[in-house]
C-alpha cells in the first residue's frame, strides 16, 4: 500500500492513531505515578492495554482470513479499507503491548511474545517501505514485465529466436533445444571456399559476397559472432545473471556489442542488434525477479511470525489468568 505519495487519504488515521496513542499512554503514566512502579499485566491499566492489544493482534491476524476467503461476508470489507486499518492499528500494537508488559521482559514466555511482536511490527514496517519505493522502480526499470509463472517460457523463447536469428547466417548443429554448436577451426575457415557458404568444422557461415578475398575478410570475422553467441549470448539468455559475464551490466553489455560491431561484417549488424535486445529483456526478466524477490520476502518473516506470535498469545493469556 502507497502512503508515502497519498499521505493526505492516511491523515485521519494518523491522528486518530496518535490521539489514542496519547490518551492511553496517559492513563498509564497516571496509573505509574499512583504507584511506586511502572504498570505491568496485573493492575487495571495494564489489563486494559493488553486486552487491547491482543484484540488488536486478532484483527491483524483476521487479514489471512481476508485475503484468502471469497465468501460474501469478507468480500463486504474495502481491501483498501481493511489493509489501511492492518497498518495504523499494526503500528500501534507494540507500543501499548510494551506499556502492558510494564517495559520489562518477565518471564520466558513473555520476553519471547515481545520479541516476536518487536520482530513482527518491524519486519510490517520494512514490508511497507519496501512497497513504496520497489513497485515504481519496477514501473521505471522493468518496461516490459512479464508473469512470473511465464518467465521460464519467455527465456525459452529468448534462447530459440536468438538461434534462429544466427540460423540465418550459420548452418547450427545439434538439436533446436539445445544447440550444441562446434566452433570452426582456423584452418578451415583460413581455406578459400568455392560453395557460396563455408563450411567450418560443423558450422557453415553464408556469405552475400561474391570475390574470395571479401568472403575470407567477412568469414573470419563473422566467426566472431558466432563466438560470441556461443561462449556469451547464449548461456547468457539461457542462465541470466547467475553468470558471471559483461551481459549482464547493461553498460558493460554496451559497450561488448560496440566492440563485437567493429569485428563482424555489415551483413550480420542487424542480427547482432537484435541479439543485443534479447540481451537486454533478459536482463530486464532477472532484475524483474530480483525486485519480486523484495517485494515479497519479507512476507517469508512477517507471516510466520505472526502466526507464532497468534499463538502464544493465547498461551500467555491461560497461563495469566491461571496466576491472576
Ligand atoms: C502485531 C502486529 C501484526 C500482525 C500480527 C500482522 C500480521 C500480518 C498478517 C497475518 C499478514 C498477512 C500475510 C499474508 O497472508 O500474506 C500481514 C500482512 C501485511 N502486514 Fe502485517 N501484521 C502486524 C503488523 C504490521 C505492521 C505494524 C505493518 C506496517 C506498518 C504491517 C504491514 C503489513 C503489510 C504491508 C502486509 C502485506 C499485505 C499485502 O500486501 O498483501 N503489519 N500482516
Amino acid at each position: 500500500m502507497l502512503i508515502a505519495r497519498r499521505i493526505s487519504r492516511h491523515l485521519t488515521w494518523l491522528i486518530a492513531s496518535l490521539v489514542l496513542m496519547g490518551l492511553l499512554t496517559a492513563w498509564w503514566l497516571m496509573a505509574m505515578r499512583t504507584s511506586d512502579k511502572l504498570p505491568g499485566g496485573g493492575s487495571s491499566v495494564g489489563l486494559t492495554l493488553g486486552l487491547i492489544g491482543g484484540l488488536l493482534i486478532a484483527f491483524e491476524m483476521a487479514l489471512v482470513l481476508k485475503k484468502r476467503l471469497r465468501s460474501k461476508l469478507w468480500m463486504m470489507f474495502q481491501t483498501r479499507l481493511w489493509m489501511k486499518a492492518h497498518i495504523w492499528l499494526g503500528l500501534l500494537t507494540f507500543p501499548i503491548l510494551l506499556l502492558h508488559s510494564g517495559i520489562r521482559w518477565g518471564g520466558w514466555l513473555s520476553a519471547t511474545l515481545l520479541a516476536l511482536l518487536a520482530l513482527v511490527w518491524l519486519s510490517g514496517i520494512y514490508g511497507l517501505i519496501l512497497q513504496q519505493f520497489l513497485p515504481k522502480i519496477m514501473l521505471d526499470d522493468v518496461p516490459g514485465e512479464a508473469i512470473t509463472s511465464q518467465v521460464g517460457h519467455i527465456v525459452g523463447k529468448f534462447s530459440s529466436d536468438a538461434r534462429r536469428m544466427m540460423a540465418l547466417h550459420f548452418d547450427l548443429d545439434g538439436d533446436e533445444a539445445t544447440p550444441r554448436l562446434t566452433m570452426p577451426s582456423g584452418k578451415a575457415v583460413a581455406e578459400k571456399p568455392k560453395t557460396p557458404y563455408i563450411s567450418v568444422g560443423s558450422v557453415r557461415a553464408h556469405t552475400k559476397t561474391e570475390s574470395a578475398e571479401p568472403e575470407k575478410k567477412s568469414t573470419v570475422s563473422a566467426e566472431r559472432l558466432l563466438e560470441s553467441y556461443v561462449k556469451q549470448i547464449s548461456p547468457f539468455l539461457e542462465e541470466g545473471d547467475r553468470l558471471r559475464t559483461p551481459l549482464s551490466s547493461s553498460s558493460r553489455s554496451r559497450d561488448y556489442f560496440q566492440t563485437l560491431r567493429a569485428v563482424i561484417p555489415t551483413t550480420t549488424h542487424e542480427t547482432m542488434e537484435a541479439l543485443e535486445g534479447l540481451c537486454e529483456q533478459r536482463r530486464q526478466l532477472d532484475s524483474q525477479a530480483r525486485l519480486q524477490f523484495w517485494l515479497h520476502n519479507w512476507l517469508l518473516m512477517h507471516l510466520p511470525l505472526s502466526w507464532a506470535l497468534f499463538v502464544l498469545m493465547f498461551l500467555h493469556v491461560f497461563v495469566a489468568l491461571k496466576y491472576l
